[in-house]
């Protein structure tokens, strides 16, 4: 395999970036998540200088298009995601663009795709497409050989709807390709303020001492959007928020607030610890399902006083839809670290404002010898993950002059403004370089997959055995009241209430 080194300087300090050649096939080229989130992450990546120079990008779909009129039809798509994407580049990019019409179930088509990949080189197949294609996709690769030992095969989500159908899509999968050549994309591990969470905890000693039950009282995370389901209601219908955000991307976000301090960045050990965490959720019953988890559904309201409509009103929406659009829940993990730690996990759309924050709630002080002072903020400390990247750090202070008040102050970090002119790879960019680097420590294993969607099926479970209606909630608010009430209930409250 051809392999070089180019060394990159940012900022004055050196990257060594290991390319790879390969060629990268996308299923669902024509698609929505190709078109606005891969290719645009291509772009950057090779405006960027780092792609090989060889690489060959081939989008597969089902539209009779010549590669010009892909070209055409993908820059109009990238364009209006991303309006800093010059047209010159566009053209030179597209250099290294073919699409291939094909239909992926039709295992005919597959001897055109395998007469035109070169197999001396890493071939890797993203399936962004419906997962009831993948089996397909596997079985029509396999026929033409094309499960050799130098591809590998990157799922996107959703990988299932409940533990036995992601088993038998990973099942499926696991009979043509092994493990290592398997990347399950989270595209929250993807971005830089996750990975920076891993930094703070295991690049410094300042938190670790103070990591854990003895002295952390409670823990949020919060993953808000101001966006409602805009033209995905017919997929989202059969999802719903505990599959789209909770039983990924928040229980993910929960393993690095919560793991382990591994002994290497290697895929395994960071995957090892972050299991751990998984099994160690104390599991859910249907009682603890009705008290500590709530899902919620937006109604009409307004965001940014602009009216916005019922979620049961949006295109291809039944209007009897019992989907959630929200969900919050108290976790729970059994170990010597976190054992008596509440964990607060909410996620939703049309909710006041797009968010993703972890709030770490340090005890109170044992005993007060200032006047007492209000000190909801003391001890918290805030990182924010989007749409700024800070950590900021409240604690009391003496208030200036003749008092022996105190009043909350915070340290504010904001790491935009300190690496201001570092290029900031997107989650999609930096993953995509990892599956070409051959790097899986930002990729779910198997096993870690299995273990969330166990802990969550009793919710599932429960939620459809007594059909449970959701509690509606005004678009533009921060979700049904219950949400407050459960926290309210341990004399705690989500952060944005004390502001
Ligand atoms: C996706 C969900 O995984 O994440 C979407 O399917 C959601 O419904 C999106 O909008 C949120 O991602 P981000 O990066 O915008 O926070």
């Amino acid at each position: 395999m051809e392999e070089y080194n180019i060394t990159t300087k940012t900022n004055g300090k050196i990257m060594e970036n290991n390319l790879q050649q390969s060629d990268l096939v996308l299923f669902g080229g024509t698609g929505d998540l190709v078109t606005r989130k891969l290719l645009p992450a291509l772009y950057n990546a090779f405006i960027h200088n780092n792609l090989h120079k060889n690489t060959r990008i081939i989008a597969l779909g089902r539209k009779d298009l010549t590669d010009i009129e892909f070209y055409k039809f993908s820059f109009d798509k990238a364009v209006h995601t991303k309006n800093e994407i010059s047209s010159e580049m566009w053209d030179n990019f597209c250099k290294l663009i073919h699409y291939i019409k094909i239909d992926a179930e039709n295992p005919d088509d597959y001897s055109l795709l395998a007469s035109f990949l070169n197999t001396e080189v890493t071939n890797i197949y993203y399936l962004s497409t419906a997962p009831t294609l993948f089996k397909p996709i596997c079985e029509n690769l396999a026929k033409v050989n094309l499960n050799h030992a130098k591809a590998r095969i990157v799922l996107e989500k959703p990988l299932g709807h409940n533990l036995q159908s992601s088993n038998e899509i990973n099942e499926f999968v696991a009979n043509y390709f092994k493990e290592d050549q398997i990347y399950r994309i989270d595209h929250y591990l993807g971005k830089e303020s996750v990975q920076n969470l891993m930094a703070i905890r295991f690049g410094n000693t300042l938190f670790e001492a103070l990591w854990r039950r003895q002295w952390i009282s409670s823990i949020q995370i919060t993953i808000a959007e101001d966006l409602g389901v805009e033209s995905r209601g017919e997929f989202y219908d059969k999802t719903g928020a505990l599959r789209d955000m909770l039983q990924n991307h928040l229980l993910q976000l929960l393993c690095i607030v919560a793991m382990e301090p591994p002994f290497s960045l290697d895929a395994d050990t960071i995957r090892d610890e972050k299991l751990k965490v998984l099994q160690s959720l104390k599991p859910l019953t249907e009682e603890s399902v009705l008290n500590n988890v709530i899902r919620g559904q937006y109604k009409a309201g307004a965001i940014d006083g602009k009216p916005v409509a019922a979620y049961i009103d949006e295109e291809n929406v039944p209007r009897n839809s019992y989907t959630e659009t929200f969900v919050a829940l108290k976790a729970e993990i059994q170990n010597w670290r976190w054992a008596g730690v509440p964990f607060y996990l909410r996620s939703g759309k049309h909710l006041q404002e797009k968010l993703a924050e972890i709030v770490i709630q340090f005890k109170d002080i044992p005993c007060k010898i200032f006047p007492s002072t209000v000190n909801n903020f003391a001890n918290r400390l805030i990182i924010r993950l989007q749409p700024e990247e800070t950590v900021q750090l409240y604690f009391l202070a003496k208030q200036p002059g003749d008092t022996n008040e105190l009043q909350p102050v915070y340290l504010d970090l904001d790491f935009n403004k300190m690496f201001k002119a570092e290029h900031k790879q997107e989650g999609y960019e930096r993953l995509l370089l990892d599956v070409i680097r051959g790097q899986l420590t930002l990729f779910v294993r198997r096993d870690e997959q299995q273990a969330a969607w166990k802990w969550v099926e009793p919710i599932i479970n429960t939620w459809k055995k007594l059909n449970l209606a959701p509690k509606l909630y005004t678009s533009g608010t921060w979700g049904p009241s219950t949400a407050s009430t459960l926290l309210a209930r341990d004399g705690l409250s989500w952060h944005e209430e004390l502001l």
